[in-house]
């Protein structure tokens, strides 16, 4: 079920027109990017890997065209690794992989460019490619002359086993593709956090590792994204967390909504990462839905950026052209919630009414300035709010307030609608539903339900007709009594950098990659903990403590385990995190950046009453690699 918008209090502001995103973009440096827009298109690697050869990319080209997704605004279509051959040719050239691509790479672009669309390719900057094929090092005159001469418009150049800084290298990379005299796009890897670099080789360049089909890996390469906005944008070049996992199959409706609508609200490059010959109907209102698409390509040339978020409930919001605002109300938690933002708290100029379009159902409401939505798991609601609004019908959002519920014990769900006269809730089948005020309900669920996602149905009747909306409850235990080492508790949800799971009561590991491997002791300036959560910023972790524990106390810090690491601490940072705590959405503790061998945080919170400690910490702004993030020595004290 979507969101739908309510208008609660009239709120008054003086704000001027400035949009969420303060700073405006600064002229263009020399050699800085040419694209006004972030760049649209395909690429082959999320779905095929190396299985692509030349028939799929001129199947695609045709089905881009067939589709509408090419006149929906996506030009590019994008080779990447494998399409070359084991060997450069004898007078040292690239050449396309005989058997994959018999007819050339030229062929292909010619192909391409006779359906109006554009080509790219993909290269490394070091000997080799990240599949172990040529990689352009040593060659970039050379490399960048017979791209020219193929036709090709758009460059990804890797970084994988490249030696050398990298800013130097896509400089030189740069100047190489600048010497052809064709016009071409360069889209470069994180390394060297090149959104710090003064001048822009690059026209857009990567701020994460690399996504997967999952929520995880969206979710972690949105997040690096928060705090990026001001280094880029038209002029500059473009923040890129990673192409679109849409239509992969690895996700649900929702989440490829939010997923889309996060990276269109930070002008994240749209390359679109599925199979678009056989692309079904659902996928296709995803990636083809223009107004969404025009928040990716407002030509105010300003990305959107996170403006709070508490680890479940975030709001992102971007300035447009013309003075519009588009604003997502994420729900990053495992529980259905109400999100709200305000047209002052998004810089709109003072109006009495402002129009709200709902990006997803396409629908036109009004609002007096607060704006709220009920907001599914892992969902979006993504607004366009405009001051002014004239014969627009007021919005109305249907909400609760349950979050968690205890097997066998009463948890009180209130229902939410302004201007509702009778409202109803419609729990599973065994659970106990009663009514004891207008809009109060006590549910209670078996005693011998399982941890996990339970759907309500709350109802209201509103002029004369019923609303519904879903509603998912988290069926959590309650912690059992005493002293407890927190990481021993089931955590009620949790995402961790990288694609790797955060390890309990250890360190992430001295191997930065490595998913199966044990991890190592949780250690903090020379300190040695027992207990703990291993992360990899950026991360989050939820417990239900259900009002029954009285304190919290743990050591935060980047684990000593970075500073014996060789890889990849010379391209980058010295492993850096920030660390906070959200008790019950409130923050109660931030730890300010922490550096690996510097003073961990200590903490020590009263906790009494409060029913979800949430553990959020992020990157701090360099990127994540070598951000080993612990949740040292946590101890909780509860009684039951
Ligand atoms: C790296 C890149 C990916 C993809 C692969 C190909 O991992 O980040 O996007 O290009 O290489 O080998």
């Amino acid at each position: 079920m979507r969101a739908l918008l309510m208008i609660a209090v009239v709120l008054v502001s003086t704000a001027t027109a400035v949009g969420p995103v303060a700073a405006a973009p600064a002229p263009a440096p020399p050699g800085a990017t040419r694209l006004a827009t972030p760049p649209m298109g395909w690429n082959h690697w999320n779905h095929f890997r190396c299985r692509i050869d030349e028939k799929i990319v001129r199947e695609t080209a045709d089905a881009m065209v067939r589709t509408g997704l090419r006149d929906a605004g996506y030009r590019y279509v994008n080779v990447d690794d494998c399409w070359e051959a084991e060997s450069r040719d004898a007078a040292g050239r690239l050449r396309a992989h005989p058997v994959t691509f018999p007819g050339g790479i030229k062929a292909l672009a010619d192909y391409v460019h006779e359906r109006g669309l554009r080509f790219g390719i993909y290269t490394a900057a070091g000997d080799k490619t990240c599949e172990g094929r040529p990689g352009s090092g040593g060659h970039y005159a050379r490399d960048a002359a017979t791209f020219a001469e193929w036709g090709v418009d758009y460059v990804k150049l890797d970084w994988c086993g490249a030696k050398g800084d990298p800013h130097r290298l896509t400089s030189e990379f740069r100047a190489a593709l600048d010497a052809t005299g064709r016009s071409v796009t360069l889209a470069v890897s994180r390394h060297g956090a090149p959104w710090r670099w003064p001048d822009r080789p690059a026209d857009l360049w990567r701020t994460s590792a690399d996504i997967d089909d999952n929520w995880h890996s969206v979710l972690r390469n949105a997040q690096e994204q928060a705090g990026l906005s001001g280094a880029a944008g038209a002029g500059r070049g473009w923040n890129d967390p990673d192409m679109l996992q849409v239509g992969n199959g690895g996700m649900s409706a929702e989440e490829y909504r939010a997923h889309f609508s996060l990276w269109a609200i930070t002008g994240a490059p749209l390359l679109m990462g599925n199979d678009i010959r056989s692309i079904d109907k659902a996928t296709l209102d995803v990636l083809g839905n223009r107004e969404v698409i025009a928040v990716d390509q407002d030509a105010l040339g300003r990305p959107g950026d996170r403006l709070r978020g508490d680890g479940t409930r975030e709001v992102w919001a971007r300035g447009l052209a013309g003075g519009d605002v588009a604003v997502a109300l994420f729900n990053r938690g495992p529980y259905t919630t109400e999100i709200r933002t305000s047209a002052a708290e998004l810089g709109l100029p003072f109006a009495h009414r402002y129009a709200v379009r709902d990006l997803w159902l396409h629908g036109p409401s009004m609002t007096r300035g607060e704006i709220a939505a009920s907001v599914p798991p892992h969902g979006v609601a993504l607004l366009r709010v405009s001051a002014g609004a004239a014969g627009l019908e007021e919005r109305v959002t249907l909400s609760g307030d349950a979050s968690f519920v205890e097997p066998g014990k009463k948890t009180v769900v209130r229902v939410n609608l302004r201007g509702g006269t009778t409202f109803g809730v419609r729990a599973p089948e065994g659970w106990l539903v009663r009514k004891t005020g207008v809009a109060r309900f006590e549910i209670t669920a078996p005693a011998n339900s399982v941890a996990g996602k339970e759907s309500l149905t709350l109802s209201a009747k509103h002029r004369g007709r019923w609303i519904t909306v879903a509603h998912t409850v988290v069926i959590a235990p309650p912690p059992p009594r005493g002293v407890l080492a927190l990481s021993d508790h089931p955590r009620v949800e949790a995402e961790n950098g990288w694609y790797l799971p955060m390890k309990v009561n250890r360190s992430f590991g001295p191997d930065d990659f490595c998913a199966d491997c044990p991890g190592g002791p949780l250690s903090l300036a020379g300190k040695r903990f027992d207990k703990g959560l291993g992360t990899y910023a950026s991360s989050q972790a939820s417990y239900y403590l259900g009002g029954m524990c009285r304190s919290f106390a743990a050591t935060v810090g980047v684990d000593d385990e970075v500073l014996g690491m060789t890889w990849p601490r010379p391209h980058n940072a010295v492993g850096t995190a920030a660390f906070s705590i959200y008790a019950d959405g409130r923050r109660v503790y931030d730890s300010g950046i922490r550096t690996v061998g510097g003073p961990p945080g200590e903490v020590d919170l009263d906790v009494r009453g409060v029913r979800e400690l949430r553990l959020v910490n992020h990157s701090a702004g360099d990127g994540n690699f070598a951000d080993h993030a612990d949740w040292a020595g946590m101890r909780v004290e509860c009684a039951n």
